[in-house]
C-alpha cells in the first residue's frame, strides 16, 4: 500500500510538494522504499559538499524523474547512490539492506544497473561484444538475456556484428541501456538518457524507458528535457543546490507554479529549442 503524497493544505504554509520534500514527510513516504538515500552528503574535493542531506525514494514498479538545474547535483546524486563517489553522510538502503558506499560492482550483482550520460559504449567492440562487458560478471547467462534484451530492441540483435562506434547516438544509449539491462537488474539509474539526441530520438528514449519499466525495472533517471520527463514519470524530484527542494507525482509537478517560475519555464523552453 502506497502512501498518497497529498495535495491541497498541510497546514504547514508550504506548497504540497515543498511538504512532501521535507525530511519528516520523506521519512513517511518512503516507508516501503525499494531503494533509498537518506541525509546524504557527498562531493569530490575536500570540505567541499556537493550533496547537502539529499533526500530520495523508489519505490518498486516506479519510473522517478530527477530533474534541477545544471550542476544542482543530480549526477552526483546517482554517483553516490551508486557507489562511484564516497559518501560523507547519511545512507543509501535497498530493500532494507544497508548499501552506503558499496562499490558499483557489488551493487551491480544486487540488482542496480547504472548507464552514465555519456561514455556509456565501447565504441571499438560490436554491439554484441557490449553485451558480453554487460554480462561479464556472469557470462553463463549471455545468450538468455541476450535474447531477453533483444526481444525488448531488437535492433541490438538485427546489428549485433556492428561496431558501437559507427552507430548514431539514439542507437548508442540503447546499447548502454542494453549492457545494464545484460545483468538483469531490479533498479536501473540512468543519467540523461535524451542528452544531445535529436527530437525523435530523445522521444525514442522515453518510450524506451517505458518499456524497460514495463517489463519490471524501477527506473530513476535524471533529465534536462524537464517536461517531457516528467511526463513519463509516476513520481518526479526537483534538485537545487544539492537538496531536494520539491517532489510529487510528474503531473502535480508540471502544474505548480512555482516549479513552472523556477524550473520548467526556462528548461521546457531550451529543450524544445534543440
Ligand atoms: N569530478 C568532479 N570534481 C569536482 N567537482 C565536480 C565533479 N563533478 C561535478 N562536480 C561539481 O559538482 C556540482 C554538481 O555537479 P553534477 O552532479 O554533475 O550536476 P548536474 O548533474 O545536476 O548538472 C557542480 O558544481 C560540479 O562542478
Ligand atoms: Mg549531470
Amino acid at each position: 500500500m502506497t502512501t498518497p503524497i497529498g495535495h491541497g493544505s498541510n497546514g504547514s504554509g508550504l506548497s504540497p510538494a515543498e511538504f512532501a520534500a521535507t525530511p519528516q514527510r520523506h521519512r513517511e513516504l518512503a516507508a516501503d522504499a525499494l531503494l533509498r538515500a537518506d541525509n546524504l552528503v557527498a562531493g569530490y574535493l575536500p570540505g567541499v559538499n556537493i550533496l547537502q542531506e539529499c533526500n530520495f525514494f523508489l519505490r518498486a514498479g516506479e519510473i522517478v524523474g530527477i530533474i534541477g538545474p545544471n550542476g544542482a547535483g543530480k549526477s552526483t546524486l546517482l554517483k553516490a547512490m551508486f557507489g562511484l563517489i564516497p559518501v560523507r553522510g547519511g545512507t543509501v538502503t535497498l530493500r532494507d539492506g544497508d548499501i552506503t558506499s558499496a562499490k558499483a560492482h557489488t551493487l551491480v550483482t544486487e540488482g542496480v544497473g547504472y548507464v552514465p550520460q555519456s561514455n556509456n559504449v565501447f565504441v571499438s567492440l560490436t554491439i554484441e561484444e557490449n553485451m558480453q562487458m554487460g554480462a561479464y560478471l556472469r557470462p553463463r547467462t549471455f545468450t538468455a538475456r541476450f535474447d531477453a534484451v533483444c526481444a525488448l530492441f531488437p535492433l541490438l540483435g538485427e546489428r549485433r556484428k556492428t561496431k558501437a562506434g559507427a552507430l548514431s547516438g539514439g542507437e548508442r544509449q540503447m546499447v548502454a541501456m542494453g549492457r545494464a539491462l545484460m545483468m538483469e537488474p531490479s533498479v536501473l539509474l540512468l543519467d540523461e538518457p535524451s542528452a544531445g539526441l535529436s527530437p525523435m530520438f530523445t522521444d525514442e528514449v522515453f518510450v524506451r524507458c517505458k518499456k524497460i519499466n514495463a517489463a519490471g525495472v524501477s527506473i530513476v533517471m535524471v533529465e534536462q528535457n524537464a517536461r517531457r520527463c516528467l511526463q513519463v514519470c509516476d513520481r518526479g524530484y526537483v534538485l537545487d543546490q544539492g537538496r531536494n527542494v520539491y517532489t510529487n507525482t510528474g503531473p502535480a509537478l508540471m502544474n505548480d507554479p512555482k516549479v513552472i517560475e523556477l524550473y520548467l519555464g526556462t528548461l521546457s523552453g531550451s529543450s524544445e529549442a534543440r
